[in-house]
């Protein structure tokens, strides 16, 4: 697949709110992206969620985000809590303008800095969370199921 490259979000790339009928081309993503996929019913409980995003290409849904901001320490704090792009559609923008919606939602709720975790060999996803401006805050061991360590990864938005 070819999409004609746009300065804004990967060209012929929409992103919007997730709807219901989105769920199950979110959830083969899911399935098709991590060894340890969030369950069907993790994605409903995020919608009408104004962080939970999908990427439609030609009437398909190629990709998702969801983001969600939380109180801390009298500050809000975005959280990156899941992204992903269909195998078949990664390397031409969509996981990027996934993201720069997601940083606009949250900052849009206040948030003034965001977080995520990824996968301390997940290269390629750390390489885009960096061109974003994420920068590495912790390692936490073990934190997935399998015991690979996680990189806490932060944005300070100002
Ligand atoms: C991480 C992930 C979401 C990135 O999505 P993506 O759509 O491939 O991301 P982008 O296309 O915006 O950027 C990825 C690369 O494509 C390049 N790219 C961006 N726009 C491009 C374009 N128009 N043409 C060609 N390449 C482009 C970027 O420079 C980037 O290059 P890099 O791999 O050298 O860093 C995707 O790889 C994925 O779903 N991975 C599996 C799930 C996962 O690991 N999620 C993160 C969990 S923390």
């Amino acid at each position: 697949m070819t999409i004609p490259a746009s300065e804004e979000n990967g060209g012929g790339v929409s992103i919007r709110p997730a709807e219901r009928a989105d769920l199950l081309a979110v959830t083969h993503i899911e399935n098709a992206s991590f060894s340890q996929p969030w369950p069907f019913d993790a994605f409903e409980r995020f919608l009408g969620e104004p962080g939970f995003l999908v990427a439609e290409y030609e009437g398909d849904v190629v990709g998702y985000a969801i983001a969600d901001v939380s109180r801390n320490f009298g500050r809000r704090l975005g959280h990156l809590k899941d992204i992903a792009v269909h195998p078949d559609r990664r390397g031409v923008g969509v996981g990027s303008a996934l993201l720069t919606r997601a940083i606009a939602v949250v900052t849009a709720q206040g948030a003034d800095s965001v977080k995520l975790e990824v996968r301390r060999s997940n290269d390629r996803a750390k390489r885009l969370y960096r061109e974003f401006g994420f920068e590495p805050l912790r390692r936490v061991s073990g934190y997935y199921e399998d015991g690979e360590d996680a990189i806490v990864m932060l944005n300070k938005l100002e």
